[in-house]
């Protein structure tokens, strides 16, 4: 079923700003990326998502493909970011397929709340190789391709529809320090410093490399394993945000196809916080 424009995308975007691009996505049958790629998909991009999962990943590509007639929309299931080969093979395919790749967002993550001391050694490698392993994986498959892109739209004051875009979605866990998510912290602090190196070493070739962090975003993954049962069940766990609410999916994809449009042209190596103000308000008021 189509889901409506309302849910996913702000009507400040033009319809066909991303006309003729290709987006690759890990993660993409996840609630927060498949908005990202649905707003996307809808502003004229074509789309790849990538997953574990086969039959997850591919019935979530035919339903991004609605958001616009005409779209093409490839869903490959059985891909673990954890292998570099597997990524390879699945950057090809979408290439072929769909005659290039333009933007990139390395969406696949791992969590699970547990104490330091209740997390095994290879739980934590786990969420690491996961985490930030398969951001580098995902950066360095696609990164050939996202060059090319940025060689033939070079990105100057005046650009109009450059290519070359990474944008890695991560968490502001390891800036406060998070109880219960030493592994995810440490994981996203790697992707800060890999986001960072990619800005600075290929910024000279036109690529921009920034981060977003989703704070609690209302009906995702993230808040079913992450969120607080009691608060929630007592209505109360909001509060703790500083602007009273939870965010939706709707507010991360904006925030990428600002990144991903000429909006975003001389933003690069950033960190884009869509959180309510949550991680700067530990405690809350
Ligand atoms: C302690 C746990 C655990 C738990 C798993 N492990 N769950 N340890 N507490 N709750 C341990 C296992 O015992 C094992 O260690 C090790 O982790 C690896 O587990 P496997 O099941 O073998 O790994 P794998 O099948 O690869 O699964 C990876 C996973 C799993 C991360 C553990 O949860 C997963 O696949 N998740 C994918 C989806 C996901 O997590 N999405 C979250 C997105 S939300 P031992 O020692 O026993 O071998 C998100 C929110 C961000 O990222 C926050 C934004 C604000």
């Amino acid at each position: 079923m189509a889901i409506p424009r309302s849910e996913y995308l702000s009507n400040v975007w033009r319809d066909g700003i991303f006309d003729g691009k290709v987006v690759f996505c890990t993660g993409g049958a996840g609630s927060i990326c498949s908005a990202q790629v649905r707003a996307l998909v809808h502003l004229g991009a074509n789309a790849c998502i990538i997953g574990r999962n086969v039959e997850k990943t591919k019935s979530m590509a035919v339903n991004i493909a609605t958001a616009r007639k005409g779209s093409k929309v490839i869903g490959i299931g059985g891909v673990d970011v954890r292998s570099f080969e597997s990524m390879e093979k699945a950057v090809a395919q979408c290439v072929k397929e769909l005659g290039g790749l333009d933007y990139c967002i390395a969406g696949a993550a791992g969590n699970f709340l547990a104490p330091i001391a209740g997390l095994s050694s290879n739980a934590f490698k786990t969420v690491l190789e996961i985490d930030t392993l398969g951001s580098f994986n995902t950066l360095k498959a696609t990164l050939p391709h996202l060059l090319e892109s940025a060689a033939k739209n070079p990105n100057t004051a005046d650009s109009v529809s450059t290519g070359g875009r990474i944008i890695f979605v991560s968490a502001t866990f390891h800036y406060t320090g998070m109880a219960l998510q030493s592994h995810v912290a440490v994981a996203k602090a790697g992707i800060d410093a890999l986001s960072g190196t990619t800005a600075i070493e290929y910024g000279p070739r036109g690529i921009t490399s920034n981060i977003i962090t989703p704070g609690p975003i209302a009906g995702t993954e993230g808040m079913s394993r992450l969120g607080n049962r009691e608060a929630e069940a007592a209505g109360s766990a909001f509060k703790k945000v500083p602007l009273q609410r939870y965010g939706s999916v709707k507010e991360i994809a904006d925030g990428t196809v600002y990144l991903f449009s000429d909006t975003g042209n001389f933003v690069n190596g950033a960190v884009l916080v869509v959180d309510g103000g949550d991680w700067r308000s530990p405690g809350g008021m």
